[in-house]
């Protein structure tokens, strides 16, 4: 390879254009997907606090979300439901009227050409604010994997396009797959938030979906930060038991976990740009101590660089403006 003074790195960098020409990677609003979140309230837009530019919102706002979000080239919303009333098993998940299910069908109805994921777990919904059922102060992983099949169903039901299992639950990608199936519904997709970690970052969002557990953590279940090697077995095990897309979670602290799932996986990967690394940069910018834009840009195209297809982003409106400009 030429060294200096024959190889000059920065003949490559000298204009815009030839930047643009060497660019190695691209990032486009068809690779966002805008997470929403759905309250059982009546025409209501709430701001959420530590989540400044997100809302808790009622149905009638979310179709309007959805609807721009559309024009602006995103291909994909996600919902999150903030149902009327919590109980043990999480019915709500699971009801025919659940917040969800009423809200996927409302955007079906009214807003064409653009897919809905359904965020599909229990912790939105249970009185204990865990994501399965508890017994003896533990999440039981058998017993939960039936409710996450009626759940799955339930979302199927009302229209959904995808169904994304996020509660870290072994075996629930097979257990989603197999209750869909008998469902007559063998072609909806399952973006498996596969390789998720117990995070701090979650903990914006935790205020946004009113969903904290009520005792101790959710380290039994979620991944620990430690470990990398894990993340590629938990999603090749998805993989197996037959998720569509795998999902690495938090994003921004775990690039090298994205490449590796991408490595080692021929699926679509899918990244959780999450609350904490979206309020983070919001935090900062309102201090005046970052550039909101161009540091929001540059997270955005890190994921995508460490081998992410797609992205879940709070920022997806916002990046797609200015990706359009
Ligand atoms: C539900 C769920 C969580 C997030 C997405 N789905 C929270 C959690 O596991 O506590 C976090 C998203 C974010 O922080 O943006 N299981």
């Amino acid at each position: 390879m030429a060294v200096y003074p024959i190889h000059r790195g920065r003949r490559i960098r000298s204009s815009k254009q030839v930047r643009s020409l060497v660019a190695e990677t691209q990032l486009a609003p068809g690779d966002l997907i805008y997470p929403l979140f759905v309250t059982h309230e009546k025409h209501l837009q709430k701001e959420i606090p530590s989540m400044p530019g997100c809302y808790q919102e009622s149905i009638d706002y979310i179709v309007a979300d959805a609807e721009e979000a559309k024009s602006l080239g995103i291909p994909a919303v996600i919902l999150f439901g903030i149902p009327k009333t919590k109980d043990a098993t999480g019915s709500d998940a699971y009801g025919e009227t659940g917040v969800v299910q009423e809200a996927i069908r409302e955007i079906k109805k009214r807003v064409s050409d653009i897919l809905v994921i359904a965020d599909l777990c229990m912790c939105e919904y249970t009185s204990h604010g865990h994501c399965g059922i508890v017994e003896g102060g533990e999440v039981d992983n058998d017993k939960t994997l039936g409710y996450l099949g009626q759940i799955a169903v339930a979302q199927a039901k009302a229209g959904v396009d995808i169904v994304a299992p996020s509660g870290m639950m072994d075996g629930m990608v097979q257990a989603i797959r197999k209750a869909l199936d008998r469902g007559d519904f063998a072609d909806i997709p399952i973006m498996s938030y596969s390789s998720k970690y117990a995070s701090s970052f979650y903990g914006p969002f935790r205020d946004a979906a009113e969903s904290s557990p009520q005792f101790g953590d959710r380290r039994s279940y979620q991944m620990d930060y430690r470990n990398a090697r894990e993340a590629v077995r938990e999603a090749m095990t998805d993989a197996e038991e037959g998720a569509d897309i795998v999902m690495v979670k938090p994003a921004l602290s775990y690039l090298d976990v994205i490449y590796r799932v991408r490595q080692a996986t021929g699926l679509p990967v899918a990244a959780y740009n999450v609350s904490g690394e979206y309020s983070m940069i919001k935090a900062a910018s309102r201090l005046g101590w970052l550039d909101e834009k161009s540091a929001m840009m540059e997270v955005l195209y890190s994921i995508k660089r460490a081998g992410a297809d797609m992205i879940l982003t709070y920022f997806a409106k916002q990046a797609a403006k200015e990706l359009g400009k």
